[in-house]
């Protein structure tokens, strides 16, 4: 059985989607931003808070769970430069939490959500998972103290664990009965079709000053159900002692601007945005990129949906907005 912490969340769903159909499952989340309606049906769902060891033991002796796979985090990088508390406390604390109770009970198998905020302001191009990790907020700190928790547990207790690093995760379940439903919504995407829907005024584009080809900062979108599918892969790994202490980038390798992605919404959906050029938001690195030729060549994993996909996904999903 697979314990799936934060499995209500947004990528959290769409792993337990793929994930019923291969393993029995159990989601433990506390539904602060999470949504019980996502969690599919064929999962055990159980509610409770990560950082509080009782609910996490009454979990961990109800069921036999043979390894544990981390999404419950918060996640979005301003929040973490104004509120610092908030990210050490819920995503380096209580997972520290759940490791103890892990080497308490015997539980020794970890895949954990990481993240291109580790790398910082990269000096190259491409990502790759040796280029140097600088972080430069909150967010991308904490997610990089979980990383050095694990090699220090997998040295002194035998944990086995993988670590992979989203790039810019997004689009939707392909049945659109789930979706990306943040609140408040601060990402491109579906800022960009909530615009094209009428829900927004208008869409701002953060800063039209940065070195790249237009002036508009440039990410490596990644469909949610390509990351789904890579966690699967990374499951199976550890689970057939295949891999015991791996860290994978997780990207399409191939990088679109602002403005790209605004272009490529307007012509999957067919309607004009109003755009304006506003100031650079703080944090924002010009361009991250990843390369995921290491996951591709040790476990056969690509990305396998392109931009345009990711958006289809995403505006269906839009269209109908459930979880
Ligand atoms: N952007 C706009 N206007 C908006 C919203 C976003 O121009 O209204 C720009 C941002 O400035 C950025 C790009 O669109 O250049 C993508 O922004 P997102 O907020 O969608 O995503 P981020 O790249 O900031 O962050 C995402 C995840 C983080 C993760 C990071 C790592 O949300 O958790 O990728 O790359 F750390």
């Amino acid at each position: 059985m697979i314990l799936v912490v934060g499995g209500a969340g947004y990528i959290g769903s769409h792993l337990v989607k793929e994930l019923v159909e291969k393993e029995e499952v159990v989601v433990l989340d506390n539904l602060s931003t999470g949504h019980r309606e996502a969690v599919d049906q064929r999962a055990i769902f159980v509610e409770g808070d990560l950082g509080n060891e009782q609910d996490l033991q009454k979990v961990f002796s109800n069921y036999p769970i043979q390894a544990v796979m981390h999404f419950a985090a918060n996640s979005l990088v301003g929040e973490s430069v104004v509120d610092p508390l908030k990210y050490y406390q819920n995503n380096v604390a209580s997972t520290l939490t759940l490791l103890k109770v892990m080497k308490e009970t015997n539980v020794n198998k970890f895949i954990f959500s990481s993240t291109a905020a580790t790398y910082g302001i990269p000096n190259v191009e491409i990502i790759h998972e040796s280029t140097q990790t600088k972080p430069i907020n909150p967010y991308g700190h904490s997610k990089l103290m979980i990383e050095q928790i694990l090699a220090d547990f997998a040295k002194a207790y035998g944990f086995q664990y993988i670590v992979l690093r989203y790039f810019n995760a997004a689009g939707a379940h392909e049945s659109a009965v789930i979706g990306e439903s943040h609140d408040p919504e601060t990402h491109l995407i579906p800022i960009i079709l909530q615009h094209l829907l009428g829900q927004r005024d208008k869409i701002s584009v953060f800063g039209s000053d940065y070195d790249t080809k237009d002036g508009t900062c440039i990410r490596d979108y990644i469909h949610v159900t390509d990351l789904a599918s890579a966690h699967i892969l990374a499951l199976q790994a550890l689970l057939t002692e295949k891999k015991s202490a791996e860290i994978y980038n997780l990207g399409n390798g191939l990088g679109y601007s602002v403005n790209e992605v605004i272009g490529t919404c307007e012509n999957v959906t067919g309607v004009k945005a109003n755009v304006e050029m506003a100031d650079r938001r703080a944090g924002d690195p010009a361009r991250l990129v990843a390369s995921s030729q290491k996951i591709f060549s040790e476990l056969g994993w690509k990305a396998e949906r392109d931009l345009k996909k990711i958006i289809a996904d995403a505006w269906k999903w839009h269209q109908t907005q459930r979880y």
